[in-house]
C-alpha cells in the first residue's frame, strides 16, 4: 500500500510518501481501509525534527483516519462497518492514517452515526472531536444561551469546529483570531462577531478583567487562557484542550475562589468508548454535510502531503486539510 512516512536517523528528518506493507501489531487488530484522513495539529509536531510527541524514530503520521473495516475478528466490529480511528499512540508510536490501510486495536476504533460519511467524519476528526468534547463539558457544567461564548485559535481545526457546533446549538459566538483576512469566513461559520487575539481579556492593570464570557473553548493555552481565565463571568467555565501558543499556564487563583469559575480539561486520545460514542453521536445531530463542508482547507493526496502540514505548522490554513490516500 502507500504511505506516509515519518523517519528520524542521526537527526536528520525524512517525509516520503511510498509503498509500505500494513502489518498487526496485535493479532486482534482490526484492518480498516483508509477513504480519508485528515491534519491535526498533533501531525506537525509529529512530523518535525526531534519532536518531544512522536516516540519512535519510524512510522507512518496520521493520528486519525475515517474508512471501512476491511478484516476484522472482533464481533462488534464486522467487515463493512464504517468507522473512526483515532486516539492513543495512533500516528505517534505505531502506524497511522497517512495511508490506504490502518491497523488498530477495538478502543481506537468508533463505528459512524448513519448520518456522517467517512468525509464529514474527517472534516470533524480529531480537533473536530476535541471540539464537541469541550462543548458537551460546558453544557454539563451548565452552560446556557444567556451570554457570549468565546472561541480561540478560531480559524484552526479544533475552532473552526468549535464555533460551528457553538452556532448550530444555538450560542452566541465570539471568535478570537490572529487571521483578520478570515473574518468574514469565520461570520458565515456562524460567529457573532470576531476579535482579534489581544482583545480576549482587558483591564491589565487589574487583577482580574471584566465579566465578558459566559463559557469559552481554548485550545490555545499560555497567556491567551489566562485572559480567557480572568474575563470568564461568575460561574462560567473554559474548555481547555490545546497548547499551539504555550503549555505554560502562569495565572492567579482569583478568577477561581471570587467569580467560581472553573477550568476544564479536554483530552479525546485516551477518552473511554462510551466517551468517543457520545461524542459521535452529538457531532451527528449537531453537524451536517453542509455545515461541514465550508470547513475543507484543501483535500491532498500523500505526495503532497508535507506541504500541506508545512503550511498547517506556519498558519496559512483555515478549517480542515483533508486527506485522500487513494488520490494519484
Ligand atoms: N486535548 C485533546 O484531546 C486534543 C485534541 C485535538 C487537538 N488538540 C490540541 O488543540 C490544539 C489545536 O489543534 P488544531 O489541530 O486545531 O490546530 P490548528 O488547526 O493549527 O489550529 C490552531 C489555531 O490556533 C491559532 N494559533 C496558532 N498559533 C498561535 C499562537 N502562537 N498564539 C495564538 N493562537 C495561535 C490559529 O488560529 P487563529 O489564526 O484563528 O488565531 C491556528 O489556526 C493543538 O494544541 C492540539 O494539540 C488537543
Amino acid at each position: 500500500m502507500q504511505a506516509f512516512t515519518i523517519t528520524e536517523s542521526d537527526g536528520v528528518l525524512a517525509l516520503a510518501a511510498q509503498s509500505v506493507e500494513p502489518s498487526p501489531r496485535d493479532p486482534d487488530d482490526v484492518l480498516v481501509r483508509v477513504e480519508f484522513s485528515g491534519v491535526n495539529y498533533k501531525d506537525a509536531m509529529v512530523a518535525s525534527p526531534h519532536s518531544r510527541v512522536r516516540r519512535v524514530s519510524s512510522l507512518v503520521g496520521g493520528v486519525d483516519a475515517a474508512g471501512v473495516i476491511e478484516s476484522s475478528t472482533v464481533p462488534e466490529l464486522p467487515e463493512g462497518t464504517r468507522v473512526a480511528v483515532h486516539g492513543g499512540d495512533l500516528g505517534v508510536a505505531r502506524d497511522g492514517g497517512f495511508a490506504q490501510y490502518v491497523y488498530a486495536p477495538r478502543r481506537f476504533i468508533s463505528p459512524l452515526p448513519e448520518a456522517l460519511s467517512t468525509r464529514d467524519a474527517m472534516i470533524i476528526g480529531t480537533a473536530g472531536v476535541s471540539a464537541m468534547a469541550s462543548v458537551l463539558a460546558l453544557e454539563d457544567h451548565g452552560l446556557d444561551h444567556e451570554g457570549e461564548v468565546l472561541v480561540t485559535g478560531s480559524t484552526g481545526g479544533v475552532g473552526s469546529l468549535a464555533v460551528t457546533i457553538l452556532a448550530a446549538r444555538g450560542y452566541r459566538v465570539v471568535a478570537s483570531t490572529g487571521s483578520d483576512h478570515l473574518t468574514d469566513w469565520l461570520l458565515e461559520r456562524g460567529a457573532a462577531r470576531v476579535i482579534k487575539r489581544d482583545q480576549v481579556g482587558d483591564r491589565p492593570d487589574r487583577v482580574l478583567g471584566t465579566e465578558q464570557w459566559r463559557g469559552a473553548v481554548d485550545c490555545v493555552g499560555g497567556e491567551t487562557l489566562n485572559q480567557v481565565l480572568r474575563c470568564l463571568r461568575y460561574g462560567g467555565a473554559v474548555a481547555a484542550s490545546g497548547l499551539v501558543a504555550s503549555a505554560e499556564l502562569a495565572t492567579t487563583v482569583y478568577p477561581f475562589i471570587t467569580r467560581g469559575v472553573a477550568l476544564l480539561g479536554i483530552d479525546v486520545v485516551e477518552a473511554p468508548a462510551s466517551t468517543r460514542q457520545r461524542v459521535w453521536t452529538s457531532l451527528a445531530e449537531t453537524l451536517s454535510s453542509t455545515t461541514l463542508e465550508p470547513l475543507v482547507d484543501s483535500v491532498v493526496n500523500l505526495a503532497h502531503l508535507a506541504q500541506a502540514i508545512d503550511a498547517l505548522r506556519d498558519g496559512k490554513t483555515r478549517g480542515r486539510i483533508l486527506v485522500d490516500p487513494a488520490a494519484g
